[in-house]
């Protein structure tokens, strides 16, 4: 059975989706860099191990990376899932998960990079919006997508409305798509990923219109 680490620092829907799904692997362990991020209840309140690392108390990124790098080999994790992680990774850390990351972000990648994606979807006029399972590289959320979620933005959509319409959605595929990797149905190979064996050429595509 694979063996899941998931990394937070907030609130933990996303969190809370994969435990509700009763995925095939299992999640071993909850880290979070903020001591009040009310996601380390809901692993506590599913009986997950949990581990604070603050990242204000290292002199450095890398050092802080080392920390939780430990912390995922103590526990003999297979998958790290970035939930809702509001903390840049060291490229060395990245490396070292090569393959074994991946990461949710609520836009249509590759467009909208970075944060506030919803005011920037609205400022912009797009009538398309969405999140993306990927994974992680060492370029900011670039790495290969797996999957992602399409809405339809209505005349009357702001900000905070659409924030809770892609999260509904988050929760619907973030579990699907690590479910795939624990059922080896997306395989990460030297050679790209494959989807059942094949190349796997498209993210898998959900829309709620
Ligand atoms: C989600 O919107 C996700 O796309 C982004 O951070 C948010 C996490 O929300 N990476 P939650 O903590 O899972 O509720």
């Amino acid at each position: 059975m694979i063996k899941i680490a998931v990394l937070v620092s907030g609130s933990g829907s996303n969190l809370q989706a994969l435990i509700d799904a009763n995925l095939s692997g299992q999640i071993v362990g909850v880290i979070s860099n903020k001591p009040e991020a009310y996601a380390l209840e809901r692993a506590k309140n599913a009986a997950i191990a949990t581990a604070v690392i603050e990242h204000k108390h290292f002199p450095h990124r890398e050092a802080f990376d080392d920390v939780m790098h430990q912390q995922l080999l103590a526990w003999d994790v297979d998958l790290v899932v970035l939930a809702g992680f509001m903390r840049i990774l060291s490229a060395k850390f990245v490396k070292a998960w090569q393959g074994k990351m991946v990461n949710i972000h609520p836009s249509l990648l590759p467009y909208y990079k970075g944060m506030h994606t919803h005011q920037r979807v609205l400022n912009t006029g797009d009538r398309l919006h969405g999140c993306t399972v990927h994974y992680v590289t060492a370029e900011l959320d670039a790495g290969q997508a797996l999957a992602q979620g399409v809405i339809q933005v209505g005349v009357h959509d702001t900000a905070e409305t659409l924030a809770t319409r892609v999260h509904h959605l988050e929760h619907l595929i973030y579990p699907q798509v690590v479910e795939s990797i624990c059922t080896q149905t997306i395989q990460y190979t030297d050679n790209g990923v494959l989807f059942k064996g094949r190349p796997m050429a498209e993210p898998m595509q959900f829309c709620k219109f």
